[in-house]
């Protein structure tokens, strides 16, 4: 008898996650016997909350805000890639134990390279934003081999927090914060911009930022996700560059999901990114 399957994303709010829809779309793929909840979860309830499931037989959890930090207290394992970026977006169940795992970084990397970027060719990169995706993005950066990283962050404490955390020790120079003001002129000689902050999210104000200096070869890539079409992509596309937008992000993160759950890594295909966008 084959086993029902069970996973969730926890979060707060979490009414508009996308990933139920994701796995969901996966289960039905593979004609697995299973589920894939969203369940509503305040960080004082978080604890609480993955033990009842693990002892429901789950096979795991997604977590998203504001849960991702709080989580790595509560794991009896973590992940390298985790431990370094200092979030948990992915826990498993097995045997006993909780495990976390950050499958952003892969997303991040692995949705670019997909769409034929090879961002380990990048001469450049200048990421906005210095929060938990910006750290994720980053430590995907460096893991496949960029050299030049430079961080814009409003706040230049946090920009210089992440980077004394994750600038290689054999290469302190590939990852270097500019002041916020400066992030207009930091975008000479860029060939790949990542909008990490919330500016341009539905309900917030956009990305105030002068497009002028970047070469018109040079990606921009924007994680924001609702809506797709930012007006920082639009500005971009206007000039000729070329964009990429947060839903392949989104896509490749539940990809590895999937497989620390159920074993398989699955497919992402066209009709599946079509079927995210509905
Ligand atoms: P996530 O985990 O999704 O990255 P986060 O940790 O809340 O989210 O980070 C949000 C990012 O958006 C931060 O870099 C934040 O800048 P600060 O560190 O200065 O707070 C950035 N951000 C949010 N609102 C902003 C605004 N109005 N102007 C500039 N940056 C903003």
């Amino acid at each position: 008898m084959s086993k029902f399957l069970k996973a969730a994303v926890l979060g707060h709010p979490i009414d508009h996650s996308l990933s139920p829809r994701l796995h969901r779309h996966w289960l039905k793929f593979y004609k697995m016997e299973g589920s894939y909840e969203a369940v509503e979860t305040l960080p004082e309830k978080l604890a609480e909350t993955l033990n009842r499931l693990q002892d429901d037989g789950y096979a795991g959890v997604n977590l998203t805000v504001p849960l991702k930090e709080k989580a790595l207290a509560l794991m009896d394992d973590i992940d390298p890639i985790a431990a370094r970026i200092g979030a948990v977006n992915t826990v498993t169940f097995r045997e006993g134990k909780k495990q976390g795992w950050n499958t952003d970084a892969y997303g991040f990397v692995q949705n670019l390279e997909s769409l034929g970027y090879r961002i380990q060719n990048s001469r450049k990169a200048v990421v906005l934003g210095a929060g938990g995706a910006a750290r994720a993005i980053i430590a995907g950066l460096l893991d496949v081999g960029v050299k030049r990283i430079v961080l814009s962050n409003r706040s230049r404490e946090k920009a210089e927090e992440l980077v004394k955390s994750l600038a290689p020790a054999s290469d302190p120079q590939a990852l270097k914060p500019v002041s916020w003001t400066d992030r207009h002129i930091s975008l000479a000689d860029a060939d790949l911009v990542i909008n990490t902050t919330s500016l341009g999210m539905q309900g917030q104000p956009e990305l105030d930022i002068y497009l002028d200096r970047l070469p018109v070869t040079g990606l921009v890539v924007d994680i924001v996700y609702n809506p797709l079409q930012t007006p920082l992509l639009y500005a971009a596309r206007q000039r000729g560059n070329l964009t990429v937008d947060g839903l392949g992000m989104l896509i490749f993160q539940g990809q590895k999901a999937f497989e620390h759950f159920f074993g398989k890594l699955p497919p992402v295909t066209e009709a599946l990114r079509q079927e995210m966008r509905v």
